[in-house]
């Protein structure tokens, strides 16, 4: 059987792509610490859509995890042809005032995880020449943000390393992208520390997100913006000064209340 892995999953952009895929007859493999939201999520799906749903309860900023995921993975009667790395986190604030531990735990979730589960998962699907690898990124990657500098810079490590693989896999059945959303209307802000009703441009919902990265996997897109704001404002880009652009980018998602 082959399943379709999905990393934070128990919520927000994660649980909409479980529902979509499964109402598209995948099979999943639901990953992210909440243990009881999994639980709840992997029971509707299999009630309502019919489809097998394994939940595996996992912290990902805990380096060994990936490794744990591809071995829980191996215990199944089945492979990944399908691996969607939507786990991520935000804190909202200058660089100099995160915690360390925070910084750590940013980084081992946004970039190590992912990487460690691309690298994990790769092989199998360059072996069997069948396979789709979705990372969920953000227009924040395109530019350092002011106020979410680390946030940014991990989101273009992930935009980076998948378009480098988007090349490399050319021609070995094996599709890998990045998606870019802008702002989304999930819990993300809050557990950033982030006041959502302080941002200049408006939130999407989960499943324009979904639906656009479905569609992007059709038209074999090395980057997906999901929304047109978001196109407009990836290649305006073009248009104008680093500084204009770092500093729009400030300006947009407006950390700090004043
Ligand atoms: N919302 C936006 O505006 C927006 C915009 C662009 C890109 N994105 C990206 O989209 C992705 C999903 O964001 P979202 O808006 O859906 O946020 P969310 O509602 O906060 O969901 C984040 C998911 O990541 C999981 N996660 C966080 N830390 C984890 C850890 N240490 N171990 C395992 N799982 C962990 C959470 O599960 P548990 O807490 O249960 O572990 C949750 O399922 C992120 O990569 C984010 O950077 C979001």
């Amino acid at each position: 059987m082959m399943f379709t892995l999905i990393t934070g999953a128990s919520m927000g952009i994660g649980a909409a792509f479980a529902r979509e895929l499964a109402g598209r007859g995948h099979h999943l493999v639901l990953v992210a610490r909440s243990g009881d939201k999994l639980k709840d999520l992997a029971q509707e799906l299999r009630k309502e859509k019919g489809v097998e749903v394994e939940i595996c309860v996992e912290d990902l900023s805990d380096a060994d995890s990936p490794a744990r995921v591809y071995e829980f993975c191996h215990t199944l009667h089945g492979t990944v042809d399908f691996l969607v790395n939507c786990a991520g986190l935000s804190h909202a604030g200058d660089f100099e005032e995160i915690p360390l531990s925070r910084l750590e735990e940013i980084m081992m979730v946004n970039m190590m995880a992912m990487a460690r589960l691309t690298r994990l998962f790769l092989p199998d699907m360059v072996e069997r020449k069948k396979g789709t690898i979705i990372n969920i990124a953000s227009i924040g990657g395109l530019q350092g943000v002011p106020g979410l500098g680390l946030y940014s810079a991990t989101k273009s490590f992930e935009m980076t390393l998948s378009e480098a693989l988007y090349e490399e896999l050319k021609g070995k059945g094996v599709k890998i992208f990045a998606v870019c959303p802008g702002f989304v209307d999930t819990g993300f802000f809050e557990r950033a520390g982030h006041n959502k009703t302080n941002l200049r441009l408006p939130m999407s919902g989960v499943d324009v997100v979904v639906k656009a990265a479905l569609k992007g996997l059709e038209k074999n897109r090395i980057w997906v913006f999901p929304t047109l704001i978001d196109k407009v404002l990836a290649f305006s880009q073009r248009a104008v000064s680093r500084k204009t652009v770092v500093r729009l980018a400030g300006f947009f998602a407006a950390v700090k209340d004043d």
